[in-house]
């Protein structure tokens, strides 16, 4: 069980510490024009605690800086919610901890908010310092986790802040929590699963969980190229994960429900399409780059969906940032749209490329998570959510 918010009895003029997962994708400084689902998702809450005249403090991360980086600035972010929201009740920090934060906690009125820059900006944020925590505990009298999909990672704020606030579970970490158990209950079977996108360290590590639990997991993008390179193929200059090829290497040779592109499109550079042509995996040259999948695995790949009852989708096959590379994705999605078993979806890149292509209403279910989703279907006890679960005691 969670410790709900509705269980405070008293949030008029308390300062409430809100930590959100607004990682969104920027481009030139902006929001990317309809990646503000993970923003629009925090509403609920925020209002919640608004309306019941708390005083918010919004601490998130965004992206994977190293140090402080103001390619990371969440200013951007500060600025979709101000028009999503109250423009006049909601303001921001450049900092995540020091004399301005202070001050302008010191300023706010009640239903009001604060949003404070990057926690990523301090390497303390990841590496879980208690002095962090404490710090940041400071600023406030209870604790709201509302950030499920950030909710694997046990770091300070997701699993420090806790142990030094009466702590509670934001509406959206709940909303998680109770559909995606409901779905780990009672997976339907054909289970297939569908992996691309980046962050192959983290959805390597749950294919062998699934290997067991599915009929079928699918791969593209930089996981299939690290699996296909690990298998002694070549991807030309496309990124691979060096330090997970060993794991790879292990993970497929000892299954036979892991499916892999067979051809791929390719193109002799990332900026803009340059020589795009389609090749069968083995003929990859060394000055391409691998960009989507090809005829042939979108054909199998839509032959394994069609019979699947569950769908597991997290990340698109291809580059889909560029129009010429968006055909694997966009025909897998079609595939998965008329399915009429389950179709679960997560991960950031995923959700803003199916709004895009007005396919999001076509799905059973939409999680915030990428990794966090993975690993709750995994059966993995989330830590930001096991820390919370001591506070309902
Ligand atoms: C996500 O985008 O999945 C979450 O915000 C977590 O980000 P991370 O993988 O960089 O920890």
């Amino acid at each position: 069980m969670l410790p709900s918010l509705k269980k405070i009895t008293d949030l008029n003029g308390k300062k409430v510490i809100l930590r959100a997962d607004v990682n969104v994708p920027i481009v030139d400084g902006e929001v990317a024009v309809g990646a503000d689902w993970r923003i629009r998702a925090i509403l609920p809450t925020l209002n919640y605690l608004s309306n019941a005249g708390a005083k918010i403090i919004i601490i998130a991360h965004l992206g994977r800086p190293k140090g402080h980086d103001m390619h990371f600035s969440l200013y951007p972010v500060f600025s979709r919610l101000k028009e999503l929201w109250h423009k006049d009740k909601i303001f921001f920090s450049t900092e995540v901890i020091g004399k301005e934060t202070e001050n302008k906690i010191a300023k706010l009125n009640e239903g009001e908010v604060l949003m404070l820059e990057n926690l990523r900006f301090h390497k303390e944020e990841e590496s879980n310092e208690e002095n962090f925590s404490k710090k940041l505990a400071s600023y406030g009298e209870i604790f709201v986790n509302d950030a499920f999909a950030a909710s694997h990672r046990a770091h300070a704020s997701i699993v420090g802040l806790p142990k030094f606030l009466k702590s509670y579970a934001g509406f959206l970490l709940e909303k998680e929590v109770s559909i995606l158990g409901m779905i780990r209950a009672k997976p339907r079977h054909p289970l297939v699963f569908i992996m691309g996108g980046a962050k192959a360290d983290t959805k390597l590590k749950l294919i062998k969980e699934f290997l067991n639990k599915s009929e079928a997991i699918l791969l593209g993008g930089i996981l299939a190229n690290t699996v296909l390179n690990a298998k002694g193929l070549s991807v030309g200059q496309s990124l691979v994960e060096e330090k997970l090829l060993a794991e790879a290497k292990r993970i497929s040779s000892a299954s036979n429900n892991l499916f892999l592109p067979t051809d791929v499109s390719v193109t002799e550079s990332l900026a803009r399409a340059k020589n795009i042509a389609t090749r069968k995996i083995k003929d990859v040259k060394p000055e391409e780059f691998v960009v989507d999948i090809g005829p042939e695995t979108i054909f199998s790949f839509k032959k394994i969906i069609k019979t699947a009852k569950m769908i597991v989708w997290n990340g698109p096959v291809g580059y889909v940032e560029l129009p010429d590379f968006r055909k694997g994705s966009l025909e897998i999605a079609k595939a998965v749209a008329e399915n009429s078993g389950e179709k679960i979806i997560g991960g950031g890149d995923l959700i803003g490329f199916l709004a895009e292509e007005g396919l999001t209403d076509k799905m059973t279910y939409i999680s915030t998570g990428g990794g966090a989703m993975l690993e709750f279907l995994a059966g993995d006890e989330l830590p930001g959510v096991k820390v919370l679960e001591s506070w309902s005691k």
